[in-house]
């Protein structure tokens, strides 16, 4: 395949060449590439376009085992909106119960992807410390999945204490992980969550009143502070407070290796949405919950600045009968919101478009900065000779109004309803096939499971 006139951007540099294409890697850039053995009809143009590397989503819970059912995305579903929107690889998660081997966890997690249609890896979850966790841990970094998700909050089920934080991310500096933290005090958020329900404030509105800003800044200096006990690195999951900004940008200045990721639904949607009707403000019940204006401030001049080093989804939508379960109880409300087909779109318009970051900012927060924090680089987020051919031929002036009854992901609900995004891939290329050609995708597509090296 030969793509002619590619305004090419990269995180580093813009420039303007054709990209000839051979099996799943990128073989020659340079200009007025010959056709060579080439058909007129391999040919691309991309004038009036951009060309990306495919996105990278760092974060997301396809079928995520919940109180309230599965997340309503499967690898099949979730990929398939992945690839509308540019996506083209993910990293999801191992969430074993309590009781089940890590390792053991991550081979059923492989089979359940196999249909995945995307490139795609797993950060695996020690949800506990027994005497094999240690030496799971290192089996699954040899199996190439050196990254590890640790959740400070929901004690009751996958949470851990401090005191198995720190164990794990010994094990992981030893062994050449790294951990990836969702932090909130999960003790006092489950307190704070209690005393609501017990006053009586059982609706939506409480969800943000019982995770404020500091039950998050104050688990992401606990979590720094062992990261740099232990020596081990440290990528922080959907940042939303302007303390957690603070913590995040002195340990940059320290020398530290803390990393961080920020979330469209963070930087773009307001904690006042909590206010409205059950059924309004319940498809916004996330962890951690949407925030102010202030935070939301702190979080953009964090990806102008570089504190924030990628952006994730968090994508874990539900459906609207599941945030029902918690109708008369906020604790309840099936937790998440989908996001992964618009993130692109979503960054392009509120954050290029606006002035607010640079088209190489853009790729970096959307795909570099993700593959080389989780070592994928440069085989992905990048468009060079020997790279994957994951790209993104961009069209910067596509108009859409995002919309639940009209968006791929499986579900009643989208947080964007209503938000026009401006910008959508003409055509997408994964692995070297074409994925999606104007709006039409190539269900015949399957995605690799993608092995990690250790972290140098
Ligand atoms: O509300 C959220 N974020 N649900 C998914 C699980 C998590 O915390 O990442
Ligand atoms: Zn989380």
């Amino acid at each position: 395949m030969l793509i002619r006139n590619a305004h090419i951007v990269n995180a580093f540099d813009e420039i303007q060449g054709d990209i000839l294409i051979r099996g799943r890697h990128i073989e020659k850039i340079g200009k007025n590439l010959p056709l060579g053995d080439l058909d007129v009809t391999d040919v691309i143009d991309a004038s009036g376009m951009l060309v990306f590397p495919g996105g990278i989503d760092p974060h997301v819970h396809m079928h995520l085992p919940t109180g309230a059912g599965f997340s309503s995305d499967d690898f099949v579903s979730g990929s398939r909106a992945a690839l509308m929107g540019g996506t083209t690889t993910m990293i999801d998660f191992v969430t074993p119960r309590r009781g089940m081997s890590l390792t053991e966890a991550l081979r059923l997690r492989i089979e359940e992807a196999a249909g995945c249609l995307i490139d795609h890896s797993f950060h695996v979850s020690p949800v506990e410390w027994t005497p094999d966790t240690a030496l799971q841990i290192r089996q699954c970094i040899a199996a190439g999945f050196p990254s590890f998700k640790l959740y400070m909050a929901y004690k009751d089920a996958i949470g851990i204490d401090d005191a198995v934080m720190e164990k794990v991310m010994q094990t992981l500096a030893d062994a050449g992980g790294m951990a990836t933290v969702h932090c909130e005090t999960g003790d006092e958020v489950d307190k704070l969550r209690n005393e609501l329900f017990a006053s009586g404030q059982s609706g939506p509105s409480s969800h943000p009143l019982s995770r404020p800003p500091h039950t998050e800044s104050d688990a992401v200096a606990k979590a720094i502070a062992i990261a740099e006990k232990t020596s081990c690195p440290l990528y922080i999951v959907h940042v939303s407070s302007a303390g957690s900004i603070e913590h995040i940008r002195k340990a940059k200045e320290k020398g530290l290796p803390v990393m961080a990721e920020v979330c469209p639904h963070h930087l773009l949607l307001d904690e006042s949405l909590y206010k409205a009707s059950f059924e309004d403000a319940a498809p916004f019940v996330m962890s951690p919950p949407l925030r102010s204006e202030t935070h939301r401030k702190a979080l953009w001049d964090a990806l102008q600045t570089g504190v924030i080093d990628a952006t994730g989804t968090d994508h874990c939508p539900f459906f609207m009968s599941q945030k029902e379960r918690g109708r008369d109880d906020f604790r309840n409300i099936a937790n998440g919101a989908g996001g992964i087909e618009h993130r692109l779109a979503l960054l392009y318009t509120f954050g290029v478009r606006e002035g607010k970051i640079s088209l190489k900012q853009f790729v970096d927060l959307c795909s570099t900065g993700a593959a080389k924090i989780f070592g994928l680089y440069p085989q992905k987020g990048l468009i060079a000779e020997g790279s994957d051919a994951d790209l993104l031929i961009w069209d910067p002036n596509a108009e859409e109004t995002i919309s639940a009854k009209t968006h791929y992901q499986n579900s009643d609900i989208n947080i964007y309803e209503g938000i026009k995004v401006y910008g959508k891939p003409e055509v997408v290329i994964a692995g070297g096939k074409i994925a999606v050609s104007r709006g039409k995708l190539n269900e015949g597509l399957r995605g690799e499971l993608l092995r990690r090296p250790v972290n140098q």
